[in-house]
């Protein structure tokens, strides 16, 4: 048995209008129906784009959000079901570092305050005195000076006070640390540093981890198995040596395609997979494979009305897609364009938005896909900028897509 399952895991927040906000008019679908298994002492890391519901289900993990349905299995025990006295002795077996170490640390607690105080409540040590001969140790182990002790966070560097981050989480002996984008709010030259220190201190400690990033490079090198994530749910899962060798979905293609290689002369071969339009909003996620208003090889039949299982195609490779096979095998045809024809058609189709909003836009919003309240702005650098207009309407009812080159030679800039 693994050390933590995720069966089915859903965390829908309701949205909430009316003078008192006591209606609920709909949900928010930020987890929608995600299992996963992290064996003991290695390292799951979650990879999607920014509000695809990754913080989420790390926070539902640990209770820190409700879980609307599913199982999160720890160690034997359902803690989705466990009552909150319970939670709390296995809350100190399950750690979380932030990605913001400043704002998650109190700036007016020193080092030794912040460190001993979920020592104190969980019963560590025995008095102070033995908790801070614990606080050195572990202040040693992750690379500080113990005369930090004293010190307070604004007096760190950005790298030290994720240092401090972890500490934290090392002093109350943890079985599982989520790490949600450990390194997204340092520099790249200390993000290499944070990251090995990970690695040794599971190494070390026999440590269990779910790294969480946006950034599939981040993730590479600590994680022994990858989920790539969209739109609330898993669409591919893959040993990590698999997985950048040989990306299966959609999805994790485009992603892919948008990290660099060192080697110049395969930089200039390899080709990019741009997708049209931003992550659609968790609050109205499509029908069907969620992925198929971006996707490129988007097919008529089935992708707009049935949801893809994952499923292992072999050696725990789980892919999610109907037409995994038929896209390796070139047998169904690439239905939207994903190299520069993409990035001309929405130029073009972002000038029409912005002609039409100069005149009179209307008032409901109709006709545009980026109206969406709780949308967040993809950030992968191989998405293309929201659009709106006839065509983002004809792939959201599934319909195939107007020709790409053809939207972009007919447009105003062309
Ligand atoms: N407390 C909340 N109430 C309502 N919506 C939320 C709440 N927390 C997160 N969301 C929404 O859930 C979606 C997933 O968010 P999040 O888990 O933070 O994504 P990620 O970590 O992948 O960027 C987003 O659309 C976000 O706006
Ligand atoms: S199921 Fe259809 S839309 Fe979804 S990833 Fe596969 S081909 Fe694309
Ligand atoms: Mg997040």
């Amino acid at each position: 048995m693994s050390l933590l399952e995720l069966d089915d895991v859903k965390v829908h927040f309701p949205v909430k209008k009316g003078l008192f906000f006591d209606r609920t008019v709909g949900h928010v679908y930020a987890v929608d129906g995600v299992s996963l298994s992290i064996e003991a002492g290695q390292t799951y890391g979650l990879v999607g784009e920014s509000g695809c519901g990754k913080t989420t289900l790390g926070r539902a993990v640990l209770r820190l959000n409700d879980i609307t349905d599913g199982g999160v299995v720890f160690d034997g025990t359902d803690l989705a079901k466990l009552p909150g006295e319970e939670m709390r002795a296995f809350r100190r077996r399950l750690q979380m570092v932030f990605q913001d170490p400043l704002g998650s640390l109190n700036p007016r607690q020193n080092i030794e305050s912040i460190l001993s105080e979920g020592m104190a409540a969980h019963g560590i040590g025995k008095d102070q005195a033995e908790r801070r001969e614990k606080i050195k140790a572990i202040l040693a182990k992750v690379g500080l000076p113990s005369n930090a002790l004293s010190r307070y966070p604004h007096e760190f560097s950005g790298g030290q006070r994720q240092r401090i981050g972890i500490a934290r989480a090392l002093v109350l002996e943890p079985d599982v640390i989520i790490c949600d984008e450990p390194v997204s709010a340092l520099d790249v030259s200390v993000q290499a540093q944070v990251i090995n220190l990970l690695e040794e201190l599971q190494e070390s400690l026999g440590l269990t981890y779910l790294v969480i990033a946006h950034d599939l490079a981040v993730v590479r090198h600590i994680s022994d198995v990858i989920g790539v994530m969209y739109l609330g749910g898993l669409v591919e899962e893959a040993p990590s040596d698999a997985l950048y060798a040989k990306p299966r979905h959609p999805y994790t293609k485009a992603l892919m395609s948008a990290v660099p290689v060192p080697d110049p002369e395969v930089e200039d071969r390899r080709e990019r997979i741009l997708l049209h339009g931003d992550l659609p909003s968790p609050a109205n996620p499509p029908a069907g494979c969620r992925f198929h208003t971006r996707c490129p090889w988007v097919q008529e039949t089935k992708c707009a009305t049935e949801r893809p299982p994952l499923l292992d195609t072999g050696g725990g490779h789980k892919v999610a897609c109907h037409f995994t096979a038929e896209i390796e095998a070139g047998t169904v045809k690439q239905t939207l364009a994903t190299g520069i024809e993409a990035v001309i058609a929405t130029e073009a189709v972002a000038a029409e938005a912005v002609e039409t909003s100069e005149g009179e836009a209307p008032e409901d919003g109709s006709g545009t896909g980026a109206k969406e309240p709780a949308t967040v702005p993809a950030q992968e650098p191989a998405t293309v900028p929201a659009q709106a207009g006839p065509e983002a309407d004809a792939k959201e009812t599934g319909k195939k897509a107007p020709d790409a080159t053809e939207k972009a030679e007919g447009g105003p800039t062309a």
